[in-house]
């Protein structure tokens, strides 16, 4: 049986003057819209601006999985969550009270995430296994769309699917994911894709979202 996955086309580096034609691109065969917002202090890059991502969030044809790489996610989590995104992620590495941030996420009914750098290992988080709807391993550092997938990561993907057993918890990769990496992201386990060059480089993107789920479905 062909396991269900899930693709969150990244629009980071879609043509950003052009943005909610550039999701409607990809919307018939997508899961969600992968937001990534950078505040230039997490990580070196800024990306869009509180008002653009609330233009994207309430214009966009499918719900928004906002990544925030930022160092105030206590604040920003909760804001982008009443905002109406579905997902709401925010880094370990930037939040001080993780269990109440998650809490305030999910009081305005959205699912909460929480992100690991690639040097941040899961053993140190597995408490929130219970609270959390979704974890995302980077498979590169943040920052820039386009950079080259980091294959050393996949231990901790399988360790994190071995931790999450039997919970409906979803397992994200994101950075680097092409039709040459996907398959062994999804072999080591995850479920839920983000993929932004990959796509919006192609000639056809809603036919390489087609593509990357048929190989990450089929991914022994
Ligand atoms: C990197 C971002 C990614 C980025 C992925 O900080 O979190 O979501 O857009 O881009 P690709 O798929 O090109 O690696
Ligand atoms: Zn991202």
């Amino acid at each position: 049986m062909n396991k269900s996955v899930r693709i969150h086309p990244s629009i980071l580096n879609a043509d950003h003057s052009n943005i909610l034609s550039e999701i409607e691109r990809v919307s018939k065969v997508s899961d969600l819209l992968h937001l990534d917002i950078l505040d230039g202090k997490f990580a070196p890059n800024t990306s869009f601006s509180w008002e653009q991502a609330q233009y994207i969030i309430s214009g966009s044809a499918i719900p928004v999985d906002a990544h925030l790489m930022v160092i105030d996610s206590d604040e920003q989590g909760p804001r982008y969550a009443e905002a109406g995104c579905q997902s709401v992620t925010i880094h370990v590495e930037s939040t001080r009270n993780i269990r109440k941030a998650i809490k305030d996420i999910k009081s305005h009914g959205t699912r909460a995430s929480l992100a690991l750098k690639p040097s941040t290992q899961i053993e140190d988080y597995k408490e929130f296994l219970d609270e959390v709807d979704m974890f995302l391993i980077m498979t590169v550092e943040p920052g820039f769309g386009g950079q080259s997938f980091m294959s050393e990561m996949m231990q901790k993907v399988s360790r994190t699917r071995e931790l999450i057993g039997d919970r409906p918890i979803w397992l994200q990769v994101d950075g680097g994911i092409s039709k040459e990496t996907i398959e062994i992201a999804s072999a080591a386990g995850a479920d839920t894709f983000v993929a932004g060059s990959a796509v919006y480089k192609a000639q056809d993107p809603a036919a390489m979202v087609s593509l990357l789920r048929d190989l990450a479905a089929n991914a022994k």
